[in-house]
């Protein structure tokens, strides 16, 4: 557990057991592999945001807990994106654990994917909120929408900044978003509220890929429990790239523009030299540091708290972190 889970810490336990709860299905496989998933953990930092916003806005006061299934939701909308990722990234580390893919093959994680996805939408009608449901609706189409779009993007090294900005936050930003969004409906929250805690979440999400895509070049292995390079292994044009291209000599700019039209992850140690040398690393911090003070800013509308506090203390883990 990560210091800002213990504001949360009660709400935190019941989660983790309702994902459990929720796993259940009549075929062997489908439980097999999300408890492989489930009980490697991950940060769960999504359901985390939608337990604290709640509690920020005062919600479980009356009784009520649907916050815990908001949450709950949101780790397996989470939980199958990381499925389908996992796959179209031909990655075989996840959680410190084989991918699903390298484990059981694609069909099976394509489809345990699936599986989660529409669980998650069976929870979610039973919350019984059109706002709620339009919103994860609209986020599970965006989502899907910006990983066929970094797909396309692949080997591609003329990909703009801006069409890079607009990848991660449809593939990473718009589920944070969501996480306090649907939070602050359920919690009944101003429409100044709302949208505050909305943007709270955009910039968080924002920063947190960019420290995941600066991870994938100086990560550990071990610590990120996942592999350092599968970036460039499927080509992908990331900020650290992109930025590299721009402003490394016209030889090195080159050798990347080349490595990722290859996806050659043997040319990761040149790569990695390059991006540290021109400060594309350094670049990508930055911006992502950037992305984190404007998260924070929009935690003013909310009254001091200890949650408030544990979303501040979240928002600067997302760029201190190691895994
Ligand atoms: C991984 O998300 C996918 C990205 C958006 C970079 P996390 O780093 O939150 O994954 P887990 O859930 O903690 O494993
Ligand atoms: C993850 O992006 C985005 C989604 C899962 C939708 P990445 O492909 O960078 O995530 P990791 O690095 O595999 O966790
Ligand atoms: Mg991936
Ligand atoms: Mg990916
Ligand atoms: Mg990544």
């Amino acid at each position: 557990m990560l210091p800002f889970h213990q504001a949360v810490a009660d709400d935190f336990e019941k989660v983790n057991q309702l994902i459990i709860d929720q796993l259940h299905s009549n075929v062997g496989l489908v439980e097999n592999i999300g408890h492989y998933l489930v009980e490697a953990g991950g940060k769960r930092l999504r359901p985390l945001l939608a337990l604290l916003t709640a509690n920020a806005l005062n919600y479980p006061q009356d009784g009520k807990n649907q916050h815990l299934d908001l949450a709950a939701i949101i780790e397996f909308i989470h939980t199958a994106t990381l499925l389908h990722d996992d796959v179209v990234d031909t990655s075989d580390m996840r959680r410190g654990r084989l991918t699903a893919n390298a484990k059981w093959g694609n069909a099976p994680s394509v489809l345990v994917g699936d599986f989660l996805y529409s669980r998650a939408f069976q929870m979610m009608v039973a919350i019984r909120d059109m706002d709620i449901m339009h919103i994860l609706s609209e986020t599970t189409n965006i989502i899907a929408e910006g990983e066929v779009q970094q797909l396309v993007n692949a080997k591609n090294p003329e990909v703009s900044e801006a069409t890079y900005f607009e990848v991660i936050r449809k593939k990473t930003g718009v589920l944070f978003e969501s996480a306090c969004e649907t939070a602050a409906v359920l919690s009944d929250a101003t429409e100044t509220q709302r949208t505050a805690l909305r943007e709270y979440g955009y910039h968080l999400g924002l920063a947190f890929q960019l420290v995941d895509d600066a991870l994938d070049y100086e990560g550990d292995t071990e610590a990120l429990g996942k592999n350092v390079g599968d970036d460039l292994a499927e080509g992908k044009p990331t900020l650290p790239l992109i930025y590299a291209m721009r402003e490394a000599s016209a030889e090195d700019s080159q050798t990347i523009a080349q490595a990722i039209r290859d996806g050659d992850v043997d040319k990761l140690e040149t790569v990695v030299a390059i991006v540290k040398q021109c400060g594309a690393l350094q670049y990508t911090a930055d911006c992502a540091a950037d992305h984190v003070n404007k998260a924070k800013e929009k935690l003013a509308v909310l009254d001091d708290s200890k949650y408030r506090k544990a979303m501040s203390q979240l928002a600067d883990f997302a760029i201190a972190r190691d895994h």
